[in-house]
């Protein structure tokens, strides 16, 4: 019997996609293996949105260059953003990989896998058929069991000059609105209540659906499990399914308890989002905003779709109807000719803007993305470092703030364990996704309960609780 091991790069889809591979080798008889050292078959899901993604990888896959070349019947195939991009590349700089497999082709990596004892260097990065549902028959395997991530849809239609997601997975896909449900609902009869749904830019989720609904010629007449009009809850019949209503419908499956989703785009972001977000009682008060820069000139030369002003009157409004709402970003520093006066105005909306945290990159020069062909423009390494150590202190500000003021509240907190420092330490997440560690509760024994415990201390990075004693079945709210 094979084992084998599977090394995760990048976001949370490729987290996804990485759980639908592992279950694609189980059904191969294969068995999980402990470390990527000792696996028959190593798997490495690939990231490429930023340079340091790929020189990480690089440097792991080489690391097993001599064992591979000694054991002749291992196998290391290559999965992931980065496949999809740069299957030359991959060869080059790592000729001991047997397999590298695209974005669209996980589903064929057993047959790959069997080609690859008479071929060397064996390659699918094929681009689907355009079947109903990418994901049909790639049921992931979540890898906790109290909470899953589930991908709504695939590729993105967007067009941000720095960005070579679209690249590298393609045109937008939405799932099948029944589809969706349907594996919610059976995630939730396994035990998960927690579920992230997964997307590139969510809030444009159905926008193909119906397009293709009128196309389909295959015998799908269920109308419902396509666009999803029977799920729709205020009873009027759209010409397509629109996220709010996929959101209403996931929070109403029975044993879901906190519904999670990332990421929105804030150019397609509406009103009826947050009304959905505010009336589920499911759908936790936490949103990812991802704001990108606070200059209006970078952020039309990123192609965005919105202004700095417009992007905090939607902040606005998701805080005021949406009580107690966390809101994170993320932003990209030295944009290729970002000015001094152009940082400054993003120093400037994120101190308005008072993020719970903020994830803040070096812009990096994708190949085949439009601002990587701008090399007259790119800025100085030094200025850049020096811009995002500003930044970071402008984020942690608000960041620190945003913890101190849970001081004293009580919050539901979904236990995920021990604490990965100390097993006497327990570790979960509030509704709002701070972490909290509270000490002298058993971590292992409580994995996936909701227990409600007094913040009494905040950290930089995570706060301390204090536990209450187990809330009310069904209380959803943290006080
Ligand atoms: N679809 C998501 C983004 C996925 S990529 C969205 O629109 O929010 C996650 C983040 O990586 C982006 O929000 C952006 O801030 C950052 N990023 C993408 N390309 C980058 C690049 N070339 N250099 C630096 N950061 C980049
Ligand atoms: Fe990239 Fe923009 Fe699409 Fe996000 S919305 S994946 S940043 S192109
Ligand atoms: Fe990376 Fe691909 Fe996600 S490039 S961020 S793994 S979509």
């Amino acid at each position: 019997m094979k084992s084998f091991y599977v090394k995760t790069f990048g976001c949370q889809m490729n987290e996804n996609d990485s759980e639908r591979i592992v279950a694609v080798l189980r059904r191969q008889g294969m068995t999980p293996a402990l470390s990527a050292d000792v696996a028959d078959v190593v798997v490495f899901n690939t990231c490429t949105i930023r340079e340091n993604a790929d020189n990480r990888f690089f440097g792991q896959v080489n690391m097993l260059r001599e064992r591979r070349v000694r054991e002749p019947g291992m196998r290391i195939v290559v999965a992931g953003c980065l496949a999809q991009g740069e299957k030359d590349a991959i060869f080059d700089r790592a000729p001991h990989v047997d397999v590298v497999v695209g974005t669209h082709a996980i589903g064929s990596i057993a047959d790959l896998l069997e080609r690859s004892d008479e071929e060397r260097h064996v390659i699918d990065v094929s681009t689907g058929d355009g079947s109903i549902d990418p994901m049909v028959d790639l049921v992931p395997e979540p890898a906790e069991g109290h909470k899953a991530w589930v991908t709504i849809q695939t590729g993105c239609d967007n067009n941000c000059a720095f960005c070579i997601v679209p690249q590298v997975r393609g045109p937008e896909v939405s799932r099948p609105f029944g589809a969706i449900v349907d594996e919610v609902r059976r995630l939730a009869e396994q035990g998960i209540s927690e579920v992230t749904l997964l997307g590139q830019n969510v809030n444009s989720y159905g926008r193909d659906l119906t397009k293709r609904l009128r196309r389909t010629s295959d015998g799908i007449h269920d109308h419902g499990f396509l666009a999803g009009p029977v799920y729709v809850s205020d009873g009027i019949r759209r010409i397509r399914p629109l996220f709010s209503d996929l959101l209403r419908a996931v929070s109403g499956v029975d044993g879901i308890r906190r519904v999670r989703f990332t990421s929105p785009h804030p150019k397609d972001m509406r009103e009826e989002t947050f009304a959905a977000m505010a009336e589920s009682p499911a759908v936790c008060e936490s949103l990812h905003f991802p704001l990108q820069s606070g200059s209006d000139r970078v952020l039309a030369a990123m192609h965005r779709g919105y202004r700095g002003e417009r992007f905090f009157e939607k902040l606005e409004l998701a805080r005021s109807i949406i009580p107690d709402l966390a809101v994170t970003t993320d932003i990209i520093v030295g944009f290729p000719g970002e000015t001094e006066d152009e940082f400054e105005a993003t120093l400037e909306l994120v101190a308005r803007c008072e993020f719970d945290s903020a994830f803040t990159f070096i812009y990096s020069p994708r190949p085949g993305t439009e601002a990587g062909a701008w090399t007259d423009k790119f800025v100085d390494p030094e200025v850049i470092r020096d811009r995002f150590e500003r930044l970071k202190l402008v984020t942690e500000r608000s960041g620190a703030a945003k913890h101190r003021a849970r001081v004293g509240k009580i919050e539901e907190i979904l236990i995920d364990g021990p604490s990965k420092r100390d097993a006497n330490v327990a570790s979960g997440r509030t509704r709002q996704n701070k972490l909290v560690h509270l000490a002298g509760v058993d971590g292992e024994r409580l994995r996936g309960s909701y227990l409600n415990a007094r913040i009494v201390d905040a950290g930089a990075h995570f706060l301390h609780g204090e536990l209450l004693g187990p809330p009310a079945r069904g209380a959803h709210a943290s006080c």
